[in-house]
């Protein structure tokens, strides 16, 4: 069965006159996918979101959308639309008027522009809010009104750039929620981009990790956590050891170190701090190789305290290369 693909973009480069930006990316966007660009800040995730949306121009590649290339076209003509981490909503419009705007000029008429707005409101869960100001909302329900207005334009690519960055821990992990409930019923298309590991890991069907302007992986969140391609993605993503050997380096999931009282068959350490952190419980040994932390489930937590002798093995772990530059 072939593929189908919402949006693809082949050699794209885009260049700053800094020499910043990003180079040569290929990605490809299946329809209804929701695809992350995770990385630190300043990797490009930016720029990517901005040329696809037609902000910004591409020195070389190409942008497709249904196999069509989309990338000669200025912002309003593409079938995109993108919310931004502030400033989404007109400040000194009403929560209808901001809805209202797009329409108007595409022609709706206004009895068919209020049975949408009214629709998407209750969608977004806003319902009878039509007469707020902006001001008189909340973060989260400012953003919830910027994605609704996105989404009464029916867009083919729905872009957001860090969202949810500026509200408060709760209310991000609730709206990352509702949105992927949003994006699954409605089965949109959406290119989402975060700093946070987190959030990417528990919205994505799949993740695209950038270092310095290039895409160094692209998987399902499952499949990063598990086989991270090279130090770098090992350490963005969750936690990990790392035990630095003469010709290699050795990652290990701190869940797949196993603790044992004594000496015996595996690594030597000593307990240096033992801390709850709800259903589990994080070890941290100094051993021979360094620190290495584990995580154990919580009932085993009184067979240790700091001082005592352990030996550490591990069920799982990943061997990289000393030097490694791995850039796809
Ligand atoms: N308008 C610009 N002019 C020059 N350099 C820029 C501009 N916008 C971004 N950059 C640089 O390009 C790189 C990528 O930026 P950006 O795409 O915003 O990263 P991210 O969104 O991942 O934080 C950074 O080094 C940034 O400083
Ligand atoms: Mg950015």
């Amino acid at each position: 069965m072939a593929e189908d693909i919402k949006l693809e973009i082949r050699n794209m480069t885009k260049k700053y006159k800094t020499g910043d930006g990003v180079e040569n990316i290929n990605l490809k966007v299946r329809k209804g996918e929701l695809v992350t660009l995770l990385g630190p800040s300043g990797c490009g995730k930016t720029t990517i979101l901005r040329t696809i949306a037609g902000f910004l121009k591409c020195d070389e590649g190409e942008i497709l959308i249904d196999g069509k290339r989309i990338d000669h076209l200025p912002p309003e003509k593409r079938p995109t639309a993108m919310v931004f981490q502030n400033y989404n909503l007109w400040p000194h419009m009403t929560v209808y008027e901001n809805l209202a705007f797009g329409l108007k000029l595409r022609k709706v008429p206004k009895q068919e522009r209020d049975r949408q707005i009214k629709e998407i409101l209750e969608l977004v869960k806003m319902s009878g809010m039509e007469k707020k100001y902006p001001s008189q909302l909340s973060g989260g329900q400012q953003q919830r009104i910027a994605i609704a207005r996105c989404l009464l334009l029916k867009p083919d690519v729905l872009l957001l750039d860090e969202p949810f960055s500026a509200l408060d821990a709760k209310i991000r992990s609730q709206m990352r929620e509702e949105l992927r409930k949003l994006q699954i019923d409605l089965k949109i298309t959406v290119v989402f981009v975060t700093h946070d590991q987190e959030e990417a890991m528990a919205l994505s069907d799949r993740i695209v990790v950038m270092e310095k302007g290039h895409i160094v992986q692209v998987d399902t969140p499952a499949n990063i956590y598990e086989n991270p391609i090279n130090k770098y993605v090992a350490s963005f993503i969750g936690e990990m050891n790392f035990i630095e050997l003469e010709d290699k380096t050795i990652a290990v999931r701190p869940e797949h170190v196993s603790v044992k009282s004594g000496e015996g068959n595996g690594i030597k350490g000593t307990v240096r701090a033992v801390m709850i952190l709800g259903h589990y419980v994080e070890i941290t040994v100094d051993s021979e190789y360094g620190i290495i932390k584990a995580y154990v489930p919580n009932e085993s937590v009184v067979s240790y305290y700091p001082g005592e002798s352990v030996t550490l093995s591990f069920s799982k772990f990943l061997e990289y290369p000393k030097d490694e530059k791995v850039v796809m």
